[in-house]
This record gives structure tokens, sequence and C-alpha cells, in this order.
């Protein structure tokens, strides 16, 4: 057969189709993997190189939140080790693969952790997540969801207004504006001082939504002091729901 430059085009379209990310198993010559991988030996081992790369100098070889490029900035890395993530959507406080997923890709804003949305591809960032889990040693423990109710019809955010008195403003103060009688006196797991989100004017760090909310109320925030029930009592759905209801409308006064 004679070598055409036809005969090699099929071979051409495969490798531009590669170089332009457009394969879930491509890669093997070097470009860069994209989809959603298997949580296998294959990719944890992948993803130890994107931490390698991208996440240790903050976390730490070892994922115990002492990297070199940790910095003075309060809050720090996050100790993988000690399994305390704060923004998780489950009952017993272990993250799913999403929670963790999410959380690399829009980072925690207002902290050194930055969103890698734009850095790394989906692959990466899954990758990264599954070494994250090894790290952490949850790879084997199952999240339980936490069954959120829907919304009850009828929003109530004054009763909202009179809870958060009684059970937030020793915190947050008792306008939200993250002042309240504690401040100075609360502190992390990694035994820094920690500051009570300023509720009206600071960004949400596990998310804006009503049900990213509902979620916070419920399990807290493990590593922090606002975990029930020390910080606050366990609360029941329908008061969490008012509580949401209030936050909103607190929110929501900012950008009016
Ligand atoms: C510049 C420093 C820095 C780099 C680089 C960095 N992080 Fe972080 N990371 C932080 C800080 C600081 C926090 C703690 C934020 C907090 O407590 O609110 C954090 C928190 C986390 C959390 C915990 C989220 C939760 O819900 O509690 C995960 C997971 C995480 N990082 C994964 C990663 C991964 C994966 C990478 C690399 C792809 C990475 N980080 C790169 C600084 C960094
Ligand atoms: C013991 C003190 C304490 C109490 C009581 C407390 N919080 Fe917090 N709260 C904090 C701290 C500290 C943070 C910031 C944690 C961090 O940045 O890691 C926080 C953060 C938050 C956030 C931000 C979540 C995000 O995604 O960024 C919300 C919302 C919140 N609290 C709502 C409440 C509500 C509602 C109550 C009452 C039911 C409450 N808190 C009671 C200390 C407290």
């Amino acid at each position: 057969m004679s070598r055409t430059t036809l005969s090699n085009l099929p071979a051409l379209t495969l490798v531009l189709a590669l170089a332009a990310g457009c394969s879930d198993s491509g890669g093997e010559n070097g470009d860069r993997k994209t989809g959603k991988p298997e949580r296998n030996d294959e990719s944890i081992q992948y993803g130890k190189g994107v931490f390698e790369k991208n996440c240790e100098k903050c976390h730490g070889k070892e994922g115990k939140g002492d990297g070199p490029s940790r910095g003075l900035s309060i809050p720090k890395p996050r100790d993988f080790t000690k399994k305390h993530f704060k923004y998780v959507s489950t009952a017993n406080g272990v993250p799913t693969e999403e929670d963790l997923f999410g959380v690399v890709s829009r980072g925690v804003p207002g902290t050194q952790m930055a969103a890698m949305e734009g850095t790394l591809t989906d692959y990466e960032r899954w990758a990264a997540v599954y070494y994250v889990q090894r790290l952490a040693g949850i790879e084997n423990e199952t999240p339980v969801p936490l069954n959120i109710p829907p919304a009850p019809a009828g929003a109530d955010a004054k009763a909202g207004g009179r809870l958060f008195i009684m059970h937030c403003s020793k915190c947050h103060g008792v306008k939200g504006e993250g002042d309240g009688v504690a401040v100075g006196t609360l502190s992390d797991d990694h035994g820094d001082l920690i500051s009570p989100r300023n509720l009206i004017t600071e960004a949400l760090r596990g998310g804006d939504s009503p049900e990213a909310l509902f979620a916070r109320i419920k399990i807290g925030i493990p590593g922090t002091p606002m975990v029930p029930p020390e910080g606050y009592p366990a609360l029941s759905n329908e008061e969490i729901w008012k509580l949401v209801q209030y936050l909103q409308e607190l929110r929501q006064s900012r950008i009016e």
C-alpha cells in the first residue's frame, strides 16, 4: 500500500480530537483528560499527581494542612485527617463526592482556597477529590443523605427573626452583622480564633440556595463552634425553614 496523505487522515482526526480534549479516555499522549472518571487505583493515582501540583503547597503532603504556602491567614488550609468537612449535604458529616467536587470547583470565597473550575479540567478535579478522600481515610465511609423537606408554603420570616435572636445572635449579632457577644471567644479545630459570618454582606461559602442554608443550620459547620447542640439547640425542620426565610430576607436587604 502506498503512503498517501489521505490514508493518514483518520489518525490525524483522532489526534486533533484528543488535542481538543474531546475524548473521555484519551490522554495516553499527555493530553489533559476530561470527564468524570470511576474511582479506582488509576484515577486516585492521577489525583495524587494533581494534588502534588495544585494542593500540596497549602494542604501538605499528607493532607494535614501544613504545606509551605499555608501562610498566616485564617482559616488555615484544612487538615483532612481530622475528617471535618464544613460544606456537606449529609446527615452524618461524611461529604459526598459532589460536595467535595463543588468546593474544589467554586473554592471557598473569602479564604485562600481559590476556585479551580477555570484551571483544572473536571477529570483533574474529580481525581483530586478521590485523592482527598484517600488522605482523609473516608473512602469507605458512606454519606447519609440529609432529607430536606420541601419549604412550607407561606413565608414566616418574622418568626425566623425571633428564632435568630434566641439561637444565633450571641455569635452573629442581633442584626446578623457578625458582631455578637461571643466574638473573640470562638475558636476552630485548629485552635485559631474564628469569626462568625456577617450574614448580610459576606459571601456564603457553602452556597446561597435555600437548601444549602437549610443544611448549614441543620448540620452546622463541623470543625467550628457552630454545631448543634453545642452552639445552639437542634431545631425542628419547621424552625429551620423559618430561619432560612429570615436569612434570605436579610441578605436581600444588602442589595436594596
Ligand atoms: C492557597 C492555599 C490552598 C490551595 C492551593 C488549596 N487549598 Fe483547599 N483549602 C484552603 C483553605 C484555607 C481551606 C479552608 C477553608 C475554610 O475552612 O473555610 C481549604 C479547604 C479545602 C477543603 C475543605 C472543604 C470543606 O467543605 O470543608 C477541601 C476539600 C480542599 N480545600 C481541597 C483542595 C484541593 C483538592 C486543592 C487542589 C486542587 C486545594 N484544596 C488547594 C487552602 C488551599
Ligand atoms: C457559637 C457561635 C455560633 C452560633 C450560635 C451560630 N453560628 Fe453561624 N457561624 C459561626 C461561625 C464561627 C461561622 C463561620 C464558620 C467558618 O467560617 O468556618 C458561622 C457561619 C454561619 C453561616 C455561613 C455559612 C456559609 O455558607 O458561609 C451561616 C448561614 C450561619 N452561620 C447561620 C447561623 C444560624 C442561622 C444560626 C442560629 C441557628 C447560627 N449560625 C448560630 C458561629 C455561630
